[in-house]
């Protein structure tokens, strides 16, 4: 499960830069298709990590290793979320500053726990 779960988010996160790249250069119509497949890609990193999370929750792991699982469980969401209103934003031309603050908040706090952190990742098994 850990491998389809950076599976997912690594093709999320290059069909983000490319989607994003695309609604830059004012290409909508690819942007737009790259978008619903990158939209599909985080379905699959929701569902992968939420299988981790239940898989957290059910082992042997007490409290502070949980706690961890459940912020990166949330910053996860967050990181999903901020993407998908990064590009829709883009693609109406609003401003997305406030939107990239908490996209690299999340990005680092995903990375940092999902890979330093836990126990369960794939520079562990
Ligand atoms: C774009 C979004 C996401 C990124 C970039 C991301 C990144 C990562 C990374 C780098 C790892 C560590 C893998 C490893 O150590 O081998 C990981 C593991 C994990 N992720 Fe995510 N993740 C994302 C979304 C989510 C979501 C939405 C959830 C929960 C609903 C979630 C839950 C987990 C869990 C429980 C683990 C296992 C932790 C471990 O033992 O390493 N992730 N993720």
């Amino acid at each position: 499960m850990t491998h389809m779960h950076i599976t997912s988010w690594a093709l999320g996160l290059i069909l983000f830069i490319i989607a994003l790249v695309m609604y830059k250069k004012g290409n909508q119509k690819p942007a737009k298709i790259i978008h619903m497949i990158l939209r599909l890609m985080l379905i699959l990193i929701i569902i992968t990590g939420g299988i981790l999370t239940w898989d957290y929750i059910q082992g042997p792991f007490g409290m502070p290793i949980l706690g961890e699982v459940i912020v990166k469980a949330l910053a996860g969401v967050w990181l999903v979320a901020m993407m998908e209103m990064i590009l829709t934003g883009k693609a109406k031309g609003k401003p997305t500053t406030a939107k990239w603050v908490q996209f690299w908040i999340a990005l680092i706090l995903v990375i940092v726990l999902g890979f330093f952190r836990l126990p369960m990742g794939f520079l562990f098994i």
